[in-house]
Parts: structure tokens; sequence; C-alpha cells
């Protein structure tokens, strides 16, 4: 069994699409270990997002993940990692392959549905970030 760290993005949530994008990782055989409804802070959501603070889109993504209700997860499944990262498809919901969360439920690049760990190291980083030790037990 490995872990790995999602987000339901703002605009995902405010679309009405969380239910939805649950049921594509209960179906994909993901188990929920935790989860939460939260609203980050500009501040929150830079740290969060700390690696791409020198990327361009760094300011518009970091108001957009304060812009709105996310909801924080831990999914548990043998190759959570990888697994999730299929489910969810490409970066650009133009470039997603069909079936997947991006494809289905994204708008843009930026307002693209779902975050999902890339690595081992980044889902243990993540997963601490958002979650204290005594919600996972
Ligand atoms: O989320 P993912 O790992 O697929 O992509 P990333 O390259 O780690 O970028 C993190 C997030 O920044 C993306 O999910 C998008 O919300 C946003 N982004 C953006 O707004 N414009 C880009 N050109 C690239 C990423
Ligand atoms: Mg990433």
């Amino acid at each position: 069994m490995q872990r790995t760290f999602s987000i339901i993005k703002p605009d995902a949530v405010r679309k009405g699409f969380a239910a939805d994008i649950l049921s594509e990782m209960d179906k994909a055989g993901f188990k929920i270990f935790a989860i939460k409804k939260m609203f980050l802070s500009k501040t929150q959501a830079q740290g969060f997002y700390a690696v791409h603070a020198h990327r361009p889109f760094f300011d518009s993504l970091t108001s957009f993940m304060s812009s709105g209700s996310i909801i924080a997860m831990v999914l548990e499944k043998d190759n959570a990692i990888a697994d999730l990262r299929k489910l969810m498809g490409a970066t650009n919901p133009a470039n997603a392959e069909a079936g997947t969360i991006r494809k289905q439920f994204a708008g843009s690049i930026e307002e693209n549905a779902i975050h999902g760990s890339d690595a081992e190291d980044t889902a243990a980083f993540e997963i601490g970030y958002f979650f204290a030790g005594y919600e996972l037990v």
C-alpha cells in the first residue's frame, strides 16, 4: 500500500464536481485515509506551492488556490502516486486523455480541478503540510 496526497481544487468544488471526482477515485480503487474541507489563505497556498515560487504562474495560481474551498485528502492504494497521476490526466486539460478527471472536469491549465503528488518525497511533504499525525490514524 502507498499513500498519496490530493486536492479537489476550488474550481471543481465551486462547480459542484467534488462528489463526481471522489466517485472516480473510488472506482479506480483508492481508499480515503484522511479528508477535510478547507479554505487556504494566500500564504498557505504559497507554502504549498513553494517549488513553483519562481514560475510566472505562481501569483495567479496561489490566488486561485485561495479563492474558495478545497477538499484535501490522503489516498491509499497500491502504486497510489503514479495511479493517481494517471487518473488525473495532463496538467492542461486540452492534452488530457479521455476519461481522466481533468478531461472531464477541468476548465483550463490553471483551473484544472485536481492536484496529486508527483513522487514519494513530495507526497510526504504534502501530507505533512495538510494533516497532523493525530488525523492520520
Ligand atoms: O498539477 P501538476 O503537477 O500536473 O502541474 P505542475 O506543473 O506541478 O503545476 C502546478 C499547478 O500550477 C497546475 O496544476 C496548474 O494549476 C498550475 N499551472 C498553471 O497555472 N500554468 C502552467 N503553465 C502550469 C501549471
Ligand atoms: Mg505538480
